[in-house]
């Protein structure tokens, strides 16, 4: 007897792919393991390029094209975007490109995590300057809830800090200050939900909630995601059965003491440059 499925079965062991443009979407990993501690990973950084958020739609859809056939090439069950740049633009293109495999973004579920929290219908995000301008965060939220208020501002020395690893301190906070004020001014239409539309932002957390005050719900895409993938792999008996040790390959295609050093802010646990794999796309 074969299996109704073509992808389920002899799929369940292997690994979840997952790409970014650097390091910071081993915020995103973070979560996925969390959620999924049965699953192997394989995650790639492509820190060569990064940044993907200064970068034209067309661009960052082919180098998503290049990172997927990466990971692809190392026979992954499902694609997770971790970026929220790549996200924007590039998932049609995954899709169509490596159908049929289960290509899922950060940002649907950022925009719905950020529905589901706002009370007063009024929701900031920010982003880079690419997920900013491309307004694929807004149509994601107005697609949900289309009479919700969007304002949307790019950060993008929030990026550079969290590289540095400067994720708290008086800088952090004035920078964070000058971005968000204006986005945060006092009247009847002041946003009740901040989204952080970035992989990089979740580690600058603290100080963007000491900014804020207590009045605002900060909201990221990672746990959301994780849940929307754990019901995928679930919906399409992808799911690994065995408790077996899963298995983390970290690949990054330039600099791999860089990528230990700061990917261990995001990741939360310290790495070495023996974790990470230099490869070429
Ligand atoms: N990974 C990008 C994002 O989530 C942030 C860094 C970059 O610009 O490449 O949008």
């Amino acid at each position: 007897m074969t299996d109704a499925s073509p992808r389920s079965g002899d799929l369940c062991g292997h690994a979840i792919g997952v790409f970014d443009s650097g390091v910071g979407g081993l915020t995103v990993l973070r979560a996925l393991r969390a959620r999924l501690p049965g699953e192997s990973f394989v995650y790639l950084g492509d820190t060569a390029r990064l940044p993907y958020g200064t970068k034209s739609r067309e661009t960052v859809v082919r180098y998503s094209l290049q990172c997927a056939a990466q990971l692809v090439a190392r026979d992954i069950k499902a694609l997770v975007v971790a970026c929220n740049t790549a996200s924007g633009v590039a998932l049609e293109a995954l899709r169509e490109r490596f159908a049929p495999l289960p290509v899922i973004g950060v940002l649907e579920p950022g925009a719905r995590a950020a529905v589901a929290a706002t009370r007063n219908g009024s929701i900031a995000v920010i982003a880079t300057e690419g997920t900013v301008q491309g307004g694929a965060y807004q149509r994601a939220i107005a697609q949900l809830r289309f009479e919700v208020r969007i304002v949307a501002r790019a950060c993008p020395l929030f990026v550079a800090l969290a590289e540095e690893g400067w994720t708290e301190g008086p800088i952090v906070e004035s920078i964070a200050r000058r971005y968000l004020d204006e986005l945060f001014a006092p009247g009847p239409g002041r946003p009740d939900t901040l989204v952080l539309g970035c992989t990089h932002f979740p580690v600058l957390r603290d100080a963007i909630a000491s900014v804020l005050g207590g009045t605002v719900t900060i909201v990221d895409s990672a746990s959301t995601t994780a849940d929307v993938v754990h019901d995928l792999l679930q919906a399409n008996g992808l799911t690994n059965p065995v408790f077996a040790t899963p298995r983390l390959s970290l690949l990054a295609t330039d600099g791999a003491s860089r990528f230990a050093r700061v990917g261990g802010v995001f990741s939360g646990a310290p790495l070495t440059a023996d974790d990470v794999e230099v490869v070429d796309l």
